[in-house]
């Protein structure tokens, strides 16, 4: 038993090799700040064992941040973490043999090909030669990056360098996987594939943190869900109940002519139980509901009424956009690849030494 009693209440997780562990990620009362930047600011999480958890929030909420001090990266300047068990700012070492790492800008060896660069993981993870070659070809195999594995890194595309930074994250078959917006960069169907790969991972028993801006991402593949913005956790739940949380269902009409928007806006308006949205360039308008079909026939007559033309309606129940929305007053900016937290300030290390440090 090599942990010692470390006396604060939430270490009563802790358990040697992480056995009877049942949350796998804790944290509680996480603080970081970057000089005058709150990027967390007092955040708790329990991810238990064999879930998906997803943290969600717009660019700078802190998804990155909290990601770094879980996987070690970075010292939190207040609060608990614990990992597997595992105190990570008492245990880092411990901590990094358990989790693995797909940080937000996939870090590969670009002059090492795709084989390459899995193998190497595999020997730093101390697998053993002929394990890290099949490990290896097992995941090029599984990411479908089989024909290019042996090219050099540096020829791949964005969508093939990021399966390639999540399968070296998977080599030695980590327990709790960070995933720090997975999907991003990718095309439709790679997303897909991701989604899947994730899914599979954990009905095989690991543990999965995934940040996300994409919230239906979030929808689809974690079972809890917190939404942090500027650092804060501002929702908690599965996301039907973050939906419910933001009332029904949603009446959509998309009108012909943009000269019909202010017209269908007044009506909708009247209507609405909740939130209305207008987009003058789609000439779509959306509006909270009480009562359903109800509410969508007495919209259509209303319309009819006043002689709108409309192309296309609808019922819909809310997405997280609209969680989102109505919780931050502000949407979600879905942002490209780059790095939201490169200010060119403090600790600005490359991912692909972060990389190297966990593993
Ligand atoms: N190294 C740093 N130095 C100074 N400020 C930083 C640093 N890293 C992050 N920040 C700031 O901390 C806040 C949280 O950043 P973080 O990268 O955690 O956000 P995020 O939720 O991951 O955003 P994104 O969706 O853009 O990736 C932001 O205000 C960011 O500017
Ligand atoms: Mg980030």
């Amino acid at each position: 038993m090599a942990e010692t009693n470390t006396g604060g209440a939430l270490l009563a997780n802790e358990t040697e090799g992480g056995e009877g562990v049942t949350d796998m990620i804790r944290t509680s009362g996480l603080v970081k700040r970057y000089g005058k930047v709150v990027a967390l600011d007092g955040l708790d999480l329990a991810v238990p064992k064999g879930t998906v958890f997803g943290l969600l929030g717009p660019n700078g909420a802190g998804k990155t941040t909290a990601i770094r001090i879980l996987t070690t990266l970075l010292e939190p300047d207040e609060g608990s973490v614990e990992v597997a068990g595992l105190d990570v700012r008492k245990k880092p070492g411990r901590v990094r043999e358990r989790i693995g790492l797909s940080g937000q800008n996939a870090a590969v060896d670009e002059h090492l090909s795709g084989y390459e660069n899995l193998e190497m993981v595999g020997r730093l993870y101390h697998l053993g030669r002929k394990r890290s070659r099949a490990r290896a070809r097992e995941l090029l195999d599984r990411f479908e990056l089989s024909e290019a594995g042996d090219r050099p890194a540096k020829t791949y595309s964005g969508g093939m360098r990021r399966r390639l930074d999540l399968a070296a994250a998977l080599v030695a078959e980590p327990e709790v996987l960070f995933l720090d917006e997975p999907t991003t960069g990718l095309d439709p169907r790679s997303r897909v594939q991701m989604w899947e790969t994730i899914q599979e991972l954990a009905r095989g028993g690991s543990t999965v943190l995934l940040t996300t801006q994409y919230m239906e991402e979030a929808d689809r593949l974690a079972e809890d869900i917190v939404v942090i913005d500027r650092g804060r956790k501002i929702a908690h739940g599965t996301s039907d109940e973050l939906k419910t949380q933001i009332g029904g269902e949603r009446v959509e009409v998309v009108v012909a002519s943009s000269s019909d928007v202010p017209a269908a806006q007044a009506i909708l308006e009247t209507l609405c139980v909740g939130d209305c949205q207008f987009d003058e360039q789609t000439r779509t308008l959306t509006a909270a509901v009480d009562g359903g079909v109800e509410a969508l026939g007495q919209v259509l007559r209303r319309l009819g009424d006043r002689n709108v033309a409309v192309v296309d309606v609808g019922l819909r129940r809310p997405t997280l956009d609209d969680v989102f929305l109505s919780l931050t007053g502000h949407a979600a900016e879905v942002a490209d690849s780059t790095d939201g937290s490169s200010d060119g300030s403090e600790d600005e290390r490359s991912d692909v030494r972060e990389k190297e440090a966990v593993r």
